[in-house]
């Protein structure tokens, strides 16, 4: 789909045209609205009604709800149904009013290109029956929106990226596929790219990695991609977990939970969406993606329960579940990421069941001691949509990660706070001297949706790169 920002729609004829309303219907003209009301369209939140035109075939209206009441994510749920709407019509040519810019301005900008693209997004490319393609998409608003407007579209475009790479399935991405489109990103945005093979692994001492990689025939990498930019003031170093398939390993996952563990590399698949959409914007800041890349499996090289393992920091720690895999991989390059010496630290991790149990499938888990960082990361995530809870690193809970035999070990000893016990596993590894700020952000619950939600089809959401993107944007120099 091909998507223009004009500031003139006048003469342009096509199959559609989207435009927004609010509840009550007071903005459109009476004869409209009596056939609106007549099919039940009232222009809440979500609703959508069409009617026949005449310069576009049909008019697509889509509800913003009360206009004292509007926001940015109405403004995406209306994009995204009207945008599916026009899909479901067969329409090729589309043009879309932005929406809620009377109200929200800039911000209703930004939130109509996110509600189009990702509302647009579906994962069907292995079908023989996909969905219609809409060729050409306009978008018709004032010129002093269309920044913002691309902005919108940037971050949306980046988010697809990620949604598109956690949804291909165990047997096309591997840790070495993975580190290909690492390349290939790397090559479009002039990043640097390094990827560490088994050698290198083993010369800098990445031990979590080499471990919980043994088990597979598909071996494992880590990836660095940096951006750097003549006047940047700070550096920020993003960490995503990227499991390509976790069966568990030697401790297997049960059918239901096995299933849908393709989509444990979703914070390795953030991070490259993340650095995509730092390679269009080009911000002053310093930006480091890191991913420590695994497949985990069961087999007779596999890692084991009782098996400890040393690491470059002098931490040692003992397996007691093969399935908290992703901390062992996290821990290395956490390490990695403290020596860079960064302002910022995030990582992003479809890190546990528990995190799930806590918050539920549409809210991601936050853990930071930054107050500073913790207020803006909530903000924005307020106007993102991708919904975060700050929860404590509860140190009354180190206890459960002593371990017997070693300093510490990869799960709690009940499972109660099991989403606070794998952070606080993870803080273990970011050195305080050298990392001014550090979150962590499990993102086990809304990076995958077994269900289409708001404007997400079924599947990866592409959560939290748009959240994390739009920091680093807004990072004071
Ligand atoms: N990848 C899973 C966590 C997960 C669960 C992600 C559900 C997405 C949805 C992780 O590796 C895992 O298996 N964690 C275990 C940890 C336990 C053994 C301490 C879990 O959460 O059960
Ligand atoms: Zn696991
Ligand atoms: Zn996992």
């Amino acid at each position: 789909m091909k998507v223009e920002f004009k500031s003139e729609i006048k003469g342009k004829k096509a199959d559609a045209l989207i435009t927004g309303v609010y509840e009550g219907l007071k903005e459109v003209e009476k004869e409209e609205r009596e056939r609106l009301k007549a099919l039940s369209f009232g222009g809440k939140r979500g609703e959508v009604a069409v009617l026949p035109g005449e310069a576009f075939k049909r008019v697509i209206y889509v509800g913003l709800g009360k206009k004292s009441e509007v926001d940015s994510e109405a403004v995406r749920l209306a994009a995204a149904k009207g945008i599916r709407k026009a899909g479901e019509l067969k329409a090729k040519k589309v043009v879309c009013e932005l929406l809620g810019v009377d109200k929200l301005k800039e911000k209703g900008a930004k939130a109509t290109a996110e509600g189009l693209i990702i509302g647009s997004y579906r994962f069907d490319k292995y079908k023989k029956d996909k969905k219609e393609e809409i060729e050409r998409l306009t978008v018709a608003g004032q010129k002093e929106f269309k920044e913002a407007f691309e902005l919108g579209r940037v971050l949306a475009e980046a988010t697809n990226f990620a949604r598109e790479l956690v949804n291909e399935p165990g047997n096309v991405i591997t840790p070495e596929k993975l580190a290909e489109v690492a390349k290939e990103l790397a090559q479009e945005y002039g990043f640097e790219c390094k990827v560490f093979d088994e050698k290198k692994l083993e010369k800098n001492q990445m031990v979590g990695i080499l471990t919980v990689g043994k088990g597979s025939k598909n071996p494992p990498r880590f990836i660095h991609l940096t951006y750097k930019p003549k006047k940047a003031k700070k550096r920020v170093v993003l960490v995503g977990k990227g499991v390509t398939f976790d069966s568990g390993g030697l401790n297997i996952k049960p059918e239901q939970f096995m299933k849908t563990m393709k989509s444990d590399k979703a914070g390795a698949c953030a991070v490259l969406g993340i650095m995509k959409a730092v390679g269009e914007l080009r911000p002053d800041v310093e930006v480091h993606g890191l991913i420590p890349t695994v497949e985990n499996m069961p087999d007779g090289k596999a890692y084991r329960p009782d098996d400890i393992i040393v690491y470059k920091n002098g931490v040692s720690v003992e397996v007691h579940s093969t399935d908290a895999e992703g901390r062992l991989i996290l821990a290395d390059a956490l390490i990695y990421g403290s020596e860079l010496e960064p302002d910022l630290m995030i990582d992003m991790a479809t890190l546990t069941g528990a995190c799930v149990v806590a918050l539920g499938h549409y809210t991601s888990g936050l853990f930071t001691e930054d107050d500073g960082l913790a207020k803006e990361l909530c903000s924005i995530s307020r106007e993102s949509g991708e919904k975060l809870w700050r929860m404590p690193l509860d140190e009354d809970l180190e206890e459960e990660i002593k371990g017997a035999y070693a300093d510490i070990q990869n799960v709690g000893k009940s499972r109660y706070g099991g989403a606070i016990t794998a952070a606080l596993f993870l803080k273990k590894f970011v050195d305080g001297e050298k990392v001014k700020s550090w979150a962590h952000l499990d993102i086990a619950g809304p990076a995958f949706l077994d269900r289409e939600w708001k404007y997400y089809s079924q599947g990866a959401t592409g959560q939290p790169v748009r959240t994390v993107a739009q920091l680093i944007t807004e990072i004071k120099k």
